[in-house]
């Protein structure tokens, strides 16, 4: 019952079907079963509460597999020390069901390595277990727009091994117009792990696309427009910035590196895509430092925490390596996110999370947009102004009116723009005095 397995959970319910959900974790169920939504997901909860009626909730494998013929498997496969896809939890469900046999048929929702579904489905056989039919069905659920991306998908891709298992699932999403992919186990497999590594690709390009306009004085976001419009190149995700994160960029780009290597095969194209991420995250510091020299006793507010805006997620965001590299450089860091309560967190040792994004500025030198959580654009920047001690802001995400900053009186740096400075030894003296 995490991102995946809810979303996928209240869909399927409202598509008509009766769905059991299942999770091992008790809060969480106790929860669902009290009507609260232990994700931030927008427009889920009213989904639970329209389809209540088609939904349950258990902790009981046994339950489960009494009521249950389809079986959606939504576990986490977060990487190992090695960068493999670590399939424990994977293997923890299959293994249950299992103990319990009967005709039944997994339909894999993790992003799991090409192959896991051949020797899932070698083991059951071995096992004495034929009945037990697989099927590779793939998520392409972004965060924060899941229960659109899952009702209007782009395409559904279905892999199984026996056509009456495929015909089954397919039949599930009745009602759903896309086109359906079918294909082999390790193709729908592969299909997963190449979109999130093109998009990632994507990405990593116009982050140094970027860096390159910012050389030589061009702007990344006409550039972005300019490319975009070329169908073969398309608008989506070419959007330049400090970098992706979240649970599924990252270790899946990561992982399907790794199972290259793995069959002897360097992809070489994806090491640079991961060593591009991560330097994009460190180029905030150097902006900091060409306007405020070192960052030793200097006081940084990071607005947005979360890896995108619209979710509560933090995994693998670039707020953590900033502030962690923040710290690092002698900065004192405090930050604002609507949905990270503060004042500690665990991933934010020794940053001040505050309640109002005033609060978090207040003193400041500089002012670093990390999620693009729309409330940024409607902040009352005058009064930010009037806060900091200098009046910088470095857009993470261009995310900002760079025109109305400056205007304001800010200094403006956003990725792959022109700069936008306001005489700035007037404007700090102004201030300091
Ligand atoms: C991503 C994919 O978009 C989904 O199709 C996929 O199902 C999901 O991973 C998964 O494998 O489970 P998600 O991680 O929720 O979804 O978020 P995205 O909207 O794809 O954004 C990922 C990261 O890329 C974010 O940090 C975002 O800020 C960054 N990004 C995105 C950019 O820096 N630039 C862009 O133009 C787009």
């Amino acid at each position: 019952m995490g991102y995946v397995g809810l979303v996928t959970g209240v869909c399927l319910a409202h598509l008509g079907h009766d769905i059991v959900c299942m999770d091992l974790d008790a809060a969480k169920i106790r929860a669902l079963r009290d009507g609260r939504i232990p994700i931030y997901e927008p427009g889920l909860d009213k989904l639970v509460g329209d389809n209540i009626a088609k939904l349950s909730f258990t902790t009981s494998y046994d339950e489960l597999l009494t009521r249950c013929r389809v079986l959606f498997i939504a576990v986490d496969t977060p990487p190992t020390a090695s960068g493999d896809a670590d399939l424990s939890r994977v293997r923890r469900v299959v293994d249950e069901i299992a103990a319990h046999g009967g005709e039944r048929v997994l339909v894999m929702k993790s992003t799991v390595p090409v192959g896991t579904g051949e020797h899932v489905t070698a083991d059951l056989e071995a096992a004495g277990l034929p009945g037990i039919g697989y099927v590779s069905n793939p998520e392409f659920l972004r965060e924060g727009a899941a229960i659109e991306d899952f009702l209007a998908p782009d395409r559904i891709v279905i892999g199984a091994f026996r056509e009456e298992d495929g015909d089954e699932v397919e039949a599930l999403y009745r009602g759903v117009d896309a086109p359906v992919v079918r294909t082999s186990v390790p193709t729908a497999e592969m299909i997963k792990y190449a979109s999130n590594a093109f998009l990632s690709t994507k990405i990593s390009f116009i982050n140094e696309i970027a860096n390159v306009c910012e050389a030589v004085g061009a702007d990344v976001r006409e550039v972005a427009r300019g490319m975009g419009l070329d169908h073969r190149i398309g608008g989506h995700f070419l959007q330049a910035g400090i970098g992706f994160g979240g649970s599924c960029f990252p270790k899946d780009v990561q992982a399907l590196k790794q199972l290259a290597g793995n069959s002897g095969y360097h992809f070489q194209l994806l090491t640079a895509v991961i060593e591009v991420n991560h330097l994009q995250k460190r180029r905030v510091i150097g902006k900091l430092k060409e306007h405020v020299g070192s960052l030793r006793g200097k006081k940084v507010a990071l607005l947005g925490l979360t890896f995108k805006p619209h979710t509560d997620d933090l995994r693998e965001a670039s707020s953590i390596v900033l502030a962690a590299r923040l710290q690092g450089e002698g900065a004192k860091v405090s930050a604002y996110d609507p949905m990270v309560p503060g004042p500690e967190h665990e991933q934010f040792r020794g940053v001040t999370i505050c309640a109002e994004p005033l609060e978090a500025v207040r003193g400041a030198d500089a002012v670093v947009l990390v999620t693009e959580w729309p409330e940024f654009s409607r902040l009352d920047w005058d009064a930010v102004l009037a806060a900091m001690r200098r009046p910088l802001v470095v857009d993470g995400r261009n995310f900002l009116d760079a025109g109305a900053l400056a205007r304001a009186g800010f200094t403006y740096e956003g990725v792959g723009v022109p700069a936008v400075r306001v005489p700035s030894a007037d404007a700090v003296q102004a201030k300091q005095g």
